[in-house]
């Protein structure tokens, strides 16, 4: 069985191939062009992904060594993401379908962040699924494959968002999360005590008010000249955000995996990149005797090597899909 997969639903246009020998190619080419804006522009996303995804899906087959013959089954992100990104995808996997007679998969983008730890290894279910992303974060608990029960999510900014946001306003440029991540390493997480909103209750999440906190917090310790202030605390502010988010992220998902009884945890996404998160998610595991999996960076933030394993999954269990599949923004389980 081999699966030739599409992504396309941000600003990340890649294609990968995943058969039973594992990963055979992932190709991806992150699109520069909206780091001037600040965020992410849907209409350039969409002319960049039609500009490039016939050269990355070549790229895939070649470094492949396959061809389309070859392949099995079309795996394509359906959603969530931006409608007319995901169209890009869409509309070329269902012609290579139609070209090819192969069927095609469609992809849950946020499911797949989380199958992305099958690429390197072999997780037991039932399992605990933290999906920390730029626009998720979903604590979800997995009984077999694509049985998938929502426990908790975010009831306002994601976890990558509080970091974006957060670092916007240290004047970090976007995407934030992974120069906060390299800051933070040089600075002290004890400099300021950031709020840990809803850490007592539930298993959702929030993390609105931790942005409002650090504006706050720079506007009035900052006095007269905002950009000395934040060049000799931008280390240490780095340094205590991250570890207020990760704090919240680690305590959820420990009491998730207690009410639940499980001991199989998969953390991914974007976010899951993250070196202090990782850190703490190894001493949980550590301490309570639990299996932490989460994917080597180059498969936590967006690839398509996430969504060719999960088409393989997919394909194994026959769950094929039909040329009447549809994109959608927003995230159905
Ligand atoms: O999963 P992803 O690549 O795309 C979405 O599906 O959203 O996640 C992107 C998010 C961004 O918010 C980015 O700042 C964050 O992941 N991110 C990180 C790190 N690397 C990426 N956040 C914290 N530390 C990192 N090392
Ligand atoms: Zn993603």
């Amino acid at each position: 069985m081999r699966i030739l997969a599409i992504e396309s639903s941000c600003d990340e246009t890649a294609a990968a191939v995943y058969g039973d020998e594992g990963l055979l190619s992932n190709v991806i080419s992150s699109q520069e062009i909206h780091r001037e804006y600040g965020g992410v522009v849907p209409e350039l996303a969409s002319r960049a992904h039609d500009a490039l995804i016939s050269e990355i899906v070549r790229k895939a087959l070649d470094r492949s060594q396959l061809s389309l013959r070859d392949i099995d089954a079309i795996a394509v992100t359906q959603g969530p993401g931006l409608m007319g990104a995901l169209l890009v995808g869409l509309c070329f996997a269902k012609g290579l379908s139609v070209q090819t007679g192969k069927p095609l998969l469609g992809i849950n983008h946020i499911d797949a962040h989380m199958y992305a730890n099958f690429i390197e290894q072999k997780p037991e279910f039932p399992f605990l699924s933290l999906v920390v992303s730029g626009g998720h974060t979903q604590l979800t608990l997995v009984t077999k494959p694509f049985e998938h029960r929502l426990l908790g999510k975010t009831r306002d900014d994601a976890a990558g968002e509080a970091f974006d946001k957060t670092g916007k306003i240290l004047g970090l440029p976007y995407p934030a999360g992974p120069e906060m991540d390299r800051l933070a390493a040089t600075g002290n997480i004890h400099s300021v005590r950031f709020p840990r909103a809803m850490l007592k209750d539930g298993l959702d999440f929030s993390f609105s008010g931790l942005k409002t906190a650090v504006l706050y917090h720079v506007r009035d310790a900052a006095g007269e000249d905002k950009e000395e202030f934040l060049r000799a605390h931008r280390a240490d502010l780095c340094a205590s955000i991250s570890d207020a988010i990760t704090d919240v992220l680690i305590t959820k998902l420990e009491r998730a995996a207690i009410t639940h009884k499980v001991s199989h945890l998969l953390i991914s996404g974007g976010v899951s990149a993250n070196s202090m998160l990782r850190a703490k998610a190894k001493d949980l595991a550590a301490k309570r005797g639990w299996n932490i999996y989460i994917p080597s960076p180059k498969y936590c933030t967006d690839n398509a090597g996430m969504i060719a394993v999960t088409g393989y999954m997919k394909a194994r269990a026959g769950l094929f899909d039909g040329l009447e599949i549809k994109p959608f923004t927003r995230y159905k389980s």
